[in-house]
């Protein structure tokens, strides 16, 4: 069996009802695993989801010389001190992830050298990197794109330097604030990213010594420390995994109790939850979704947190094609991030695309429909789709959906959800059928 042919079989109408535990940020994640190498130290990560972009990011990690061995599912202790200098960093690994560009950051300030292979990663549009190339640059780097598709970067001394971002990029501000937190002198960043796991990222780089402060504002200051230690550290819960269960406990019109959560980092997300017409209610460390009854339309539009995540709206436009009215969703981050419009389609929503635009005419019910995850948030979407829908569906290319959802099935089933994994086409047949005859 190849991963390429596992599939999700879900039968839709069963409203999810219960409590599930979010995983660890992904994105905290990936930062966090690349940044553990640039100390000698050991380094103990928890909550570490397990996800296949944090297993291959730590595959890759290891296949340069760090030592990674797994204290239990969610436990990572991590020690870079084995890693070669001046090796370049290209496996299959490497090129499967494109969070794997942190590790030019990473080894940039280690070792001021970095020779990196460019990143893979969902196909949402052009994802250039050139804002963490100009930041590499400002600390004194050069860098050049080398024959087969590798950024080298390096330097003989880096300094500190003040660095302006044209764009808010959270991939940027974390890559140069890791190669920052290595460079003598003062680092200021402007118009830096202020997502969640910015923040931990730059609490993490913190607890092993180094000296960042405004992370979580437009303003990162970091004053380069000599040498970085062995740190101990828990990486926050997921904002996406709990939006996605959000939307799709509203989706089903079920009440879910979502654990494991900071409900601040969910603001967003739950505004237009509420305004379609569920009901959230916050506690310290959990969310409650509720909904019955007809949901209304609404207007969403992506934005740099703490604006409405672009990691989301996939999921919402899945839901808000099942609400009352027209309702218009905005991506402002990425281009080509509509792919699944296509897919829901098929289902029966009736969504059209103008420029970076959906327009999305709610319809009641959809119908199930063999469909096709086209990057992993639009995957996400597709499983909200098809658990609301009436009949069952399968969703091909699931890979996708595993780079960031942890036991994605088995949480849903637990909720009531209706949802299998078939790992090849005849099993699909086989749990189609068995899914259609659980009335
Ligand atoms: C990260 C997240 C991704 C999320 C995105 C926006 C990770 C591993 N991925 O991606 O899930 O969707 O933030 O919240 O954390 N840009 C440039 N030049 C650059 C870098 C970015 O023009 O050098 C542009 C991008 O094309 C995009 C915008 O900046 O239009 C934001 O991208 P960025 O925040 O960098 O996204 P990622 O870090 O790739």
């Amino acid at each position: 069996m190849s991963f390429a042919e596992e599939q999700y079989v879900i039968r839709g109408g069963k409203p999810l009802e219960g409590e599930v535990v979010i995983a660890g940020a992904k994105n905290a994640a990936l930062g966090i695993l690349a940044a553990a190498v640039m100390t000698d130290e050991k380094v103990t990560i928890e909550n570490v989801p397990y996800v296949s972009d944090t297993r291959t990011l730590l595959k890759a990690i290891e296949n340069i010389g760090a030592t990674v061995e797994y204290l239990d599912k969610h436990t990572v202790v991590i020690c870079g001190k084995g890693i070669r200098e001046g090796q370049p960093v290209d496996d299959e690994y490497i090129r499967r992830i494109r969070a794997s560009y942190y590790l030019i950051g990473a080894l940039l300030g280690k070792h001021k050298y970095a020779n990196v292979a460019l990143p893979g990663g969902c196909d949402i549009g052009s994802r250039p990197i050139d804002l963490h190339i100009k930041g590499f640059e400002k600390l004194g780097a050069e860098t050049e794109i080398v024959s087969g598709g590798s950024i080298v970067a390096q330097a003989k001394e880096l300094h500190g330097a003040h660095i302006y971002l044209d764009t808010v990029s959270v991939g940027a501000t974390i890559n140069i604030m890791m190669a920052a937190s290595l460079s003598p002198g003062k680092t200021t960043i402007e118009n830096a990213a202020k997502e969640p796991h910015i923040v931990d990222v730059a609490n993490f780089l913190n607890t092993m010594g180094a000296n960042i402060k405004g992370a979580g504002t437009d303003v990162i200051r970091v004053r380069g420390v000599e040498k970085l230690h062995g740190a101990e550290y828990s990486i926050i819960p997921d904002q996406i995994e709990a939006g996605t269960f959000m939307a799709m406990t509203v989706a089903t019109r079920g009440n879910v109790l979502i654990k494991n959560v900071i409900p601040k980092h969910l603001e967003a997300i739950s505004s237009k939850l509420v305004e379609m017409g569920a009901h959230v209610i916050e506690y310290d460390d959990s969310v409650r979704v509720m909904a019955d009854g007809v949901l209304k339309a609404t207007q969403i539009k992506t934005l740099p947190y703490p604006g409405f995540p672009t990691d989301m709206q996939a999921q919402m436009a899945a839901i808000l094609g099942l609400a009352d009215g027209t309702s218009i969703v905005t991506e402002s981050i990425f281009e080509n991030r509509f792919r699944y419009v296509a897919e829901l389609a098929r289902m029966g929503a009736k969504i059209r695309v103008e420029g970076n635009s959906a327009i999305i005419t709610g319809t009641k019910k959809y119908n199930g429909a063999t469909l096709r995850a086209t990057d992993l948030r639009a995957g996400a979407a597709l499983v909200i789709a098809a658990l609301a829908a009436n009949g069952v569906s399968n969703i091909e290319n699931i890979q996708y959906i595993k780079r960031g959802y942890e036991e994605f099935a088995d949480k849903v089933s637990a909720l009531g959800g209706m949802m299998k994994v078939a790992e090849n086409e005849q099993e699909v047949t086989k749990k189609k059928l068995e899914l259609a005859s659980n009335l």
